[in-house]
């Protein structure tokens, strides 16, 4: 074959599918969502024949690219297509003959009704339980309220491929205790082993380790902060007018954690947790004189904030980084509204994990971009890993959990343990919630009150939506409005599904993040009819109106997320594997503790490659014309040796979500992060909008330290 040839046959490949919207259950490609993860193929039942199906997990239209129940339970809207079924009289006999879709557990109980279907596609009802069956059955009437019918097909969700492994091969101690083995080399070489050096990590209740899982150890040097400090203040607004000078320095701070009368040295910025709120008016600019009094290099980045290049705090990119003792001055410009955050743009997984992170409010002067509220909280969210001398150590050469990222085990609103608040009955709060952490996407509610979500990252909704939780990646931002109309206690939950991967079971998880206190006596001024009603934002539809048709279009640019390891322990790569039968869309929280807190960015990598060059990491440098708006496709690898979500962050520049897995997105909003689901693929239409050359990396803070990042210019 000439190579002519042979690229012409490419380009009829690439172009074909790529131009149209890639769903889960079309004929694999390369780089289109996982088909084992979310569709199911389904399989006549015995003596039925002629006859096939799939049923599709689609994304239910939303707010948000990963959807779940409050309870933290993939929500996914089957979509089945059927071939070959013949008239449903001819297996029930009746006139009233019908096809029904069934969901059930694998115990069968429940068993969910979906709704009738033929031959063709059909939309049903969206399922939300964790491992389900589905049944496709010839009812004698299609009102049945169970099946009775014949059975014609059915299908397995991926989910219950989880199951336990063979434990034997473990327990018997055939990995991680044969002489020789990698453990020896990981946990014990060293001349002070690191066994010793580091404290033992706190382990989730609940959870079964085994013994060679236990040995496991970090092989990077423990670190932690030395030195005494003063104690740490809560933060304080700063309202600062155009032109204004805010001087900010990062230095030791003490704080008590969970008020127990011990302190531990951490990172602060002005002495505060977190940092100094900053609010602002759009359109004004301010100076930040920056001084760097921590004992190790740092910058501040400003998340978010489309700004001039060279004050975005980007280490070895836009700046050198500021040496300890040393100063840099930033000049920062607020084009949007909404609400940003700034941390340090240097070993993240190590300075923003010890409390170097603050929040930007940006007004808009015509006060008119969200609804009425009667007040305003802006909260941090974040989740520290602290064992019982405090936090536990950070990697000093590399990163800690260079798998997962780090999950703490204390919940922090605003750097506090127990975050309170007092309303009156019938109060409109406004949130404004940024999730701070390293890694953990949070799935918060107040249950018992409700809630509606107005503005995302970088600007508001076309239309505001009732929700009754908010998943909320790392450096993601939300506004919520949430009325509190019955007197009582109403908690701040975050409540989520995690995954036992020793006994492939899901096992409901609830964190208590803070507790909003509502008094008997009503508030004056009610809102109950604004609140009510769900405003529509012309404005934003007009100006987002010329970025729809991108939709349609093929992508100019696609990413693949995926990662590498060399080196890991055996019973790490053993687990991982058997693990890699089924990816949850959102690892939710830590549950293989050892194993994740054990690698470090010496055995794993996380790649960004674009499949146009093959080329990975800070090794792509994608250009872009100021104007010109690109479509840029993001895969999260399905085969990829752990699969995870990816929140996914671009500087200097806003974006919105056209589709998720091939379902279009229904509610816009301008964001600079997007949490990319495991096996999932997300469309996105850049705006480059703001000149220079900016970063493009996932934020969980492990997985940029381990080298997910690239960069990108617009001219
Ligand atoms: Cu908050 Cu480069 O990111
Ligand atoms: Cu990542």
């Amino acid at each position: 074959m000439t190579s002519g040839a042979r690229t012409l046959i490419l380009i009829v490949i690439i172009a074909g599918p790529a131009a149209a919207q890639q769903r889960p259950c079309d004929p694999p490609m390369p780089l289109g969502p996982s088909h084992d993860l979310y569709c199911i193929e389904l399989v006549p039942a015995p003596g039925i024949t002629g006859v096939s199906g799939r049923v599709e997990l689609a994304q239910p239209p939303g707010p948000f690219t990963v959807a779940v129940t409050p309870e933290g339970r993939s929500r996914y809207i089957p979509i089945v297509s059927l071939h070959g079924l013949p008239p449903p009289s001819s297996l029930a006999k009746s006139a009233r003959a019908a096809y029904v879709a069934w969901a059930a557990s694998p115990l069968m109980d429940p068993v969910i009704e979906l709704g009738e279907v033929r031959n063709g596609t059909t939309a049903l009802r969206a399922v939300d339980l964790d491992k389900f069956i589905v049944l496709i059955t010839a009812e004698g009437d299609r009102r049945a309220r169970e099946p009775g019918g014949r059975v014609v097909l059915r299908g397995q969700s991926p989910s219950t491929r989880l199951f336990p492994p063979d434990l034997l091969e473990f327990s018997i101690g055939a990995i991680g205790q044969s002489p020789g083995a990698g453990r020896h080399e990981h946990a014990n070489s060293a001349a002070a082993p690191d066994s010793l050096r580091w404290p033992m990590v706190p382990m989730p209740r609940g959870l079964t380790m085994l013994p060679a899982e236990m040995a496991l150890r970090p092989h990077v040097t423990p670190y932690l902060p030395g030195g005494t400090a003063p104690a740490a203040r809560p933060r304080e607004l700063m309202r600062l007018a155009d032109g204004d000078t805010l001087r900010l320095e990062a230095g030791l701070v003490r704080r008590s954690l969970n008020g127990g009368g011990r302190s531990y040295t951490m990172y602060g910025f002005n002495g505060q947790y977190p940092g100094p709120l900053i609010e602002v008016a759009r359109g004004s600019g301010v100076v930040v004189a920056f001084t760097n009094r921590l004992p190790e290099s740092t910058t501040v980045h400003w998340h978010g904030i489309r700004l001039d290049n060279r004050f975005d705090g980007v280490s070895d990119l836009t700046q050198r980084a500021v040496a300890p003792g040393g100063a840099f001055t930033y000049r920062v410009r607020f084009p949007d509204a909404g609400i940003y955050w700034y941390h340090p743009h240097v070993r993240e997984d190590v300075q923003q994990e010890l409390g170097l992170y603050g929040n930007i409010l940006v007004r808009s002067p015509d006060g008119a971009i969200y609804g009425p509220a009667n007040g305003e909280e802006v909260l941090m969210l974040d989740d520290l890993l602290v064992g019982e001398s405090g936090p536990i150590p950070l990697g000093q050469e590399s990163p800690t959990h260079a798998l997962m990222g780090r999950f703490g085990n204390l919940f922090l609103v605003n750097g506090e343990p127990d975050y309170r608040l007092a309303v009156r009955r019938g109060e409109v709060i406004r949130f404004f919630l940024t999730n701070a952490s390293s890694t953990r996407t949070m799935n918060v509610s107040f249950p018992g009150a409700r809630m509606k979500v107005v503005a995302a990252d970088a600007g508001p909704f076309e239309r505001e939506m009732w929700v009754e939780s908010v998943p909320i990646a790392p450096a993601e931002r939300y506004v919520v409005h949430v009325r509190f109309d019955r007197p009582g206690r109403v908690a701040l939950v975050n409540r989520v599904q995690g995954l036992d991967h020793l006994f492939g079971r899901f096992f409901p998880e609830v964190d208590t993040l803070g507790t909003v206190e509502v008094a008997r006596e009503r508030v004056g001024d009610d809102l109950a009819v604004s609140f009510a009603a769900l405003r529509r934002n012309t404005a934003t539809t007009r100006e987002l109106e010329p970025y729809r048709r991108f939709l349609h279009r093929p992508p100019d640019k696609s990413l693949i997320l995926t990662l590498e390891t060399r080196g890991l322990p055996p019973v790490t790569q053993r687990l991982m594997q058997l693990d890699s039968i089924y990816f949850a869309p959102v690892e939710w929280s830590g549950t293989m503790p050892m194993m994740n807190w054990a690698s470090t960015g010496r055995e794993v990598r996380w790649l960004l490659r674009d499949p146009a060059t093959d080329r990975e990491n800070m090794d792509i440098a994608w250009r872009f014309h100021r104007g010109e708006p690109v479509k840029v496709r993001l895969v999260n690898e399905r085969l990829s040796f752990h699969g995870m979500q990816h929140p996914i962050h671009l500087h200097g520049q806003r974006f919105l979500v056209l589709a998720v897995n091939g379902v279009p997105n229904d509610a816009l909003a301008w964001k600079d992060t997007v949490l990319v689901p495991a096996g999932s693929v997300v469309d996105i239409v850049l705006d480059p909008s703001n000149p220079g050359r900016w970063m493009l990396h996932c934020h969980i803070a492990e997985h940029l330290s381990a080298g997910m990042m690239m960069t990108f210019t617009v001219e």
